[in-house]
């Protein structure tokens, strides 16, 4: 069968994780998706010495990825807003389908981007956006589709909970954790990012369209980070036996839905209070199932590239249905606009 080709766009930590998940799993892949999938081209500023890509076109120029026309889907993974946003909204121009890891781009310019990708009935996948290696996206929208979800609540941010789990536990100082987390390849290109909750916000952002259908409004989102937080407090909590961990929470109330992401406390017996490291949690209620909890890697090059790869097979496996049945607009075949967000 003719093989599906995607451009990998972005060599990174996360991209060269998907180069190197796609090459090494390929038969599996394969076999699951019900045809081959290869990379046909990279685009890339830079070699990645982690990847041996001296089978692949690699472009510098990764706008010659998104125009070459045997390319099936391009998967973005360059971070960031313009560029980002000009290389998702080219592609769809150019009647490809997209995967993408970047929650910035989806929740500050999503409601665009799904516009564009219905009108031209193409797909964009996001799964890697949230939460890393936990498939909370296909949870929430296909295992959770019963239900009406009354709230969610998680540990999303993998570097926040990294460096609040270290200066717990070895009682080093915030910066000197960050570095760590950095040099690991967790943290944004800007630290600030994980630090001061804005991530954490475009990915409660994401969340609260899934689960509730609203359309993405990360203004709407009261963000508050973990900057503030000293090796003294992270004590004081833990000897009055809480730990302090990064939430973000949207849930339903009388008027409207509030979405928030600050530092809580939380009881050290509860299941979040134990979730370490670079691990995130989500839990979502809905009102058939009660409380579900998903847990898992939250960062990291190979963990986030399980979810890009898993979006590639989706898309592969959506290529032959007709544009209706293709993934919908986020959960909703329709934005929720019954639903204030206060
Ligand atoms: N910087 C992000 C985090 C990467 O630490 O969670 C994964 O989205």
């Amino acid at each position: 069968m003719k093989p599906v080709k995607v451009g990998l766009c972005g060599l990174g930590t996360v991209g060269s994780g998907t180069f190197n998940v796609m090459q090494r799993n390929a038969s599996e892949i394969t076999r699951r998706a019900g045809r081959p999938i290869m990379i046909e081209q990279v685009g890339a500023r830079r070699d990645n010495p982690d990847c041996d890509t001296t089978a692949v076109l690699v472009s510098r120029d990764i706008f010659e990825v998104v125009n070459n026309p045997e390319i099936d889907i391009i998967v973005e993974l360059i971070g960031g807003y313009d560029t980002a946003y000009e290389l998702v909204m080219q592609a769809i121009a150019n009647g490809k389908h997209v995967v993408t890891a970047n929650k910035a781009l989806i929740a500050v310019r999503g409601n665009e981007i799904f516009q564009a990708a219905r009108e031209k009935g193409v797909v964009v996948a996001f799964e890697a956006a949230v939460a890393g290696g936990i498939p909370i996206i296909k949870s929430i929208r296909e295992g959770l589709t019963a239900n009406q979800i009354n709230w969610l609540a998680g540990i999303i941010n993998g570097t926040g909970n990294y460096i609040l789990t270290h200066m717990r536990d070895e009682g080093r100082t915030f910066e000197d954790v960050l570095a760590e987390a950095q040099t690991l390849g967790y943290a944004e290109a800007d630290p600030t990012f994980d630090v001061e909750g804005i991530d954490a916000a475009h990915k409660l952002t994401i969340l609260a369209s899934i689960a509730f259908g609203v359309p993405l409004q990360f203004d709407h989102v009261y963000t508050e980070g973990i900057s503030r937080i000293s090796a003294e407090d992270v004590a004081q909590a833990d000897a009055l036996g809480y730990a302090i961990k990064h939430l973000g929470i949207a849930r339903r109330v009388a008027n409207g839905l509030e979405l928030r992401v600050h530092p809580t406390l939380i009881p050290k017996q509860r299941l979040l209070a134990n979730v370490d490291g670079v691990k995130n949690a989500v839990m979502a209620h809905g009102d058939a199932v009660g409380p579900t909890l998903y847990y898992g890697a939250g960062a990291g090059s190979e963990p986030t590239a399980s979810s890009v790869v898993a979006d590639i097979v989706d898309v592969v496996r959506e290529m032959g249905a007709d544009v209706a049945s293709r993934v919908p607009y986020l959960a909703f075949a329709e934005p929720n606009r019954d639903v204030e967000i206060l």
